[in-house]
Formats: C-alpha cells, sequence, structure tokens
C-alpha cells in the first residue's frame, strides 16, 4: 500500500528544482498532488508529465505572497479534489527568481522586502488558506521548507537567512496552535543542493567546501530531501510536529 495513498497535497513552487522532485516523490506514494507556482507554464508541463505516469494532479498558477491568490489555490483544490490533506511550503525567492548573494548592507530594501513577502508572508498565507479545510476533517500535514543556513550562518545572504529562520517560528508556533485539530507542522532544512542545469562556478566551490563538511561526501541532489517529505505528509508523523528535520548528508548533528 502506497503511504499517501489519494491524499491530496498542494506544493508551492512545486513546478521546478526541488519542488519539482517532492511532486514526483509525493505522486509515486499515491498522493494527488497540486501544483502550486508563479510559472504556469512549468506547471502545466510537470502535470502532463505526472498525468502520462498515471498520476492525477492539478496546475495553479499562484503567486504565495498575494493573499487572493492563496484563497484561489485552496479553492482549486477542493474545486477539482473535495479536500485538501497536505501542504508543502516550499515556493521561495532563492534562486528562481535570483536573490542578491552581497554582502548586508548591499541587499536592496525592495528587494529584502519581497523575499520576505515570498518566504515569510507566503508561508503565513498557505496556511491561512488551507487550515480551514483541514480543520473540517480534522487533519492534516503542513511541512515547511526551511534551511541549513540558519543553523551556521551564511555570509552574503541576510535577507534569505532571516527569512527561512522566520519559517522555522511559524513552524513551531503553528504546532502548538494546531495540535489539537491534530494537524501536524514541520519543517525541513536542506543543505546546499545542485537543483539547477547551470553551472554557476562561485556555487560550485561552495558546494565543494560543504562537500568536506559532510559525513556523507558527496553531492547533494533534490531526491535527498524528498524522503523526508514524504515522511511528514504521511501518518508516520502524526506525533511529531513543530519539528525540524535537517537533511544535509551529515554536515550538521543536532
Ligand atoms: N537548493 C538548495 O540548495 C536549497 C537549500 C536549502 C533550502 N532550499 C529551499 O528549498 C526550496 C526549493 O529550493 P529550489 O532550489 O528548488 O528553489 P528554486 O528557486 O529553484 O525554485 C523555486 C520555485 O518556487 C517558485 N516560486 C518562486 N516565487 C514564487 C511565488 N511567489 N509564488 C509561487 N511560486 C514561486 C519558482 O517558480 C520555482 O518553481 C526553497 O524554499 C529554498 O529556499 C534550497
Amino acid at each position: 500500500m502506497s503511504r499517501l495513498q489519494d491524499r491530496v497535497i498542494i506544493v508551492t513552487g512545486g513546478a521546478q528544482g526541488i519542488g519539482r522532485a517532492y511532486c514526483e516523490g509525493l505522486a509515486r506514494e499515491g498522493a494527488k498532488v497540486v501544483v502550486a507556482d508563479l510559472e504556469r507554464a512549468h506547471a502545466d508541463d510537470l502535470v502532463r508529465a505526472l498525468a502520462k505516469d498515471g498520476h492525477d494532479a492539478l496546475a495553479v498558477r499562484t503567486d504565495v505572497a498575494d493573499a487572493a491568490d492563496t484563497e484561489r489555490m485552496a479553492q482549486a483544490t477542493l474545486d477539482r479534489f473535495g479536500r485538501i490533506d497536505g501542504l508543502i511550503n516550499n515556493a521561495a525567492v532563492f534562486q528562481r527568481p535570483a536573490m542578491s548573494r552581497v554582502p548586508f548592507e548591499k541587499i536592496p530594501v525592495e528587494e529584502w522586502d519581497r523575499l520576505m513577502a515570498v518566504n515569510v508572508r507566503g508561508v503565513f498565507l498557505c496556511c491561512r488558506a488551507v487550515v480551514p479545510a483541514m480543520k473540517a476533517r480534522r487533519y492534516g500535514k503542513i511541512v515547511n521548507i526551511s534551511s541549513g543556513t540558519v543553523f551556521y550562518g551564511a555570509p552574503n545572504a541576510l535577507h534569505y537567512v532571516t527569512s527561512k529562520a522566520g519559517v522555522i517560528g511559524i513552524t513551531r508556533s503553528l504546532a502548538r496552535e494546531l495540535g489539537e485539530h491534530r494537524i501536524t507542522v514541520n519543517a525541513i532544512a536542506p543543505g546546499l543542493i545542485i537543483s539547477m542545469d547551470d553551472v554557476d562556478p562561485a556555487r560550485d566551490a561552495q558546494n565543494a567546501q560543504r562537500l568536506q563538511a559532510r559525513a556523507i561526501k558527496r553531492t547533494e541532489v533534490p531526491e535527498d530531501v524528498v524522503g523526508a517529505a514524504i515522511f511528514f505528509c504521511s501518518a508516520e508523523s502524526d506525533f511529531i510536529t513543530g519539528q525540524t528535520l535537517v537533511a544535509d548528508g551529515g554536515a550538521q548533528m543536532h
């Protein structure tokens, strides 16, 4: 029996990168996946690929920073599938669109604000949009994507690291608010993952450095974090909430 048979799970930022790997992994476990992404064409492309493999999926063009968009995302899911079992808050300003990697005093204020709007407010808005449907069925799984950078502190990305620390704050506080409704809220903190086809020499050097710091000495790829997402969306994690799982090949140990 597949672990997520017929569960309806929304993946924000699911059209590309690691989000796409979450969608594929959840679908393989039997879930009906909703690909909620700013990039409609990429979301449609993924839904077509999933359908070819026999999976039921839906693409919804969504800007997670926009409250009305997140309400539409939840409604479109309910219209199509009649329920919402899970939400993976994966969308972020990170690579697509690319954030600036500069000393903190050079971060444009507008970029700081947009990044917070997507990476932090977006998580709040998406949770707010789906929780009523979860409460109605007295069950739900929310998975927030943070980052290992929060724990070791990364230079030249102050807005990003701050936003991902905020994601952990949301995870812990929301877990306390929603526990009585049997809704779990957990976070995954990946390490540096190679998730783009084009090679950036600066990131290559960074990756070589990270690789040395890991207990498991190889490059981290999107599929390395999919198992954690499946676990947090499945019944196997029903008594685990408010936690942050670091999935980085043992670079950091808690
Ligand atoms: N790649 C890594 O090394 C790494 C490491 C740690 C954490 N993470 C986190 O994992 C997640 C995915 O990383 P990635 O490398 O695949 O990111 P990415 O930048 O490659 O992809 C992000 C996806 O989100 C979508 N998106 C961006 N803004 C959006 C918005 N406002 N509304 C809806 N969708 C939007 C994009 O279209 C894209 O499909 C992010 O939250 C990132 O912060 C990544």
